[in-house]
């Protein structure tokens, strides 16, 4: 897969690209991310790319020009050119499946007041928020969603099951987890999970990723793949059992 991303401050990207999950699978060519900036598509001695807003109303919009030059000569057949944008369509893990399975993606980082309007019209493919707040400009936003893309291509987790075990892969968030030692500050790891009994381990997992979304994000159970028997275990915890009545 490729990832573009054009910004105006590249510095504020590159860094952040070059370590961990990501920085690996860019060495290992799983991944081939370039960062842009946007300064090189503009013309002129001074290199402009914002000026005011027409009728007025403060701060500086990015011009039209610059970002047309840029994206169009990285737009290819089959490309996504996404906007990362504040008013735009919730960016969630869904959205990051669906990317990944795309063969290049174009990464356009607002900034200032926002982008020429004609830009979202006729430039872009799709506008994603990463929440709802204000950032600066989209920098963050496209770190965001190029660690999630690059994280679920194929060969990048060392545990190829992992994927489908992190929280929100079955819209579920994950169950507690737990490292040596067995008894910190008389704290003790629950019994199930030094017994090794697999059949018994795998069970209190699915219970307490169930219940721990039910206590946190009970939103999510809405639309969650849940097996019958997960059906039965949010019946119980909504009429006041706790999750170890469903252990057994
Ligand atoms: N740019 C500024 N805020 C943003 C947000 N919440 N998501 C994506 N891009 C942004």
């Amino acid at each position: 897969m490729r990832i573009d991303i054009v910004t105006l401050f590249p510095g504020m990207v590159e860094p952040a690209l070059s370590d961990s999950i990501v920085g690996r699978a860019r060495t290992r060519g799983i991944v081939d991310i370039r960062v842009h900036n946007l300064r090189d598509s503009a013309p002129g001695k001074h290199r402009v790319t914002d000026d005011t807003p027409f009728g007025g109303g403060g701060g500086m919009i990015m011009k039209p020009e610059p970002l047309a030059a840029c994206i169009e000569t990285l737009r290819a057949p089959g490309t996504r050119v996404i906007l990362l944008d504040p008013a735009g369509r919730r960016f969630t893990q869904e959205v990051a499946r669906d990317l990944s399975q795309r063969q290049h993606l174009v990464l356009v980082c607002g900034r200032y007041e926002g982008v020429d309007e004609r830009v979202r019209e006729h430039l872009v493919d799709e506008e994603l928020s990463i929440g709802d707040y204000v950032l600066s400009g989209g920098e963050a936003a496209a770190l965001v969603v190029s660690e999630a893309v690059t994280r679920l291509l194929p060969g990048v987790l060392g545990d190829e099951g992992a994927p489908a075990r992190d929280s929100f892969s079955r819209g579920l968030l994950e169950h507690p987890q737990y490292t040596r030692p067995e008894v910190f500050r008389d704290c003790a790891v629950p019994d199930v999970l030094r017994s090794g009994d697999h059949a018994r381990i795998e069970r209190w997992k699915r219970v307490m990723s169930v219940w721990r979304t039910w206590q946190r994000r009970r939103d999510l159970l809405e639309t969650a793949d849940l097996s019958p028997e997960e059906q039965k275990w949010v019946a119980g915890f909504s009429q006041g059992r706790p999750p170890e009545d469903h252990l057994e």
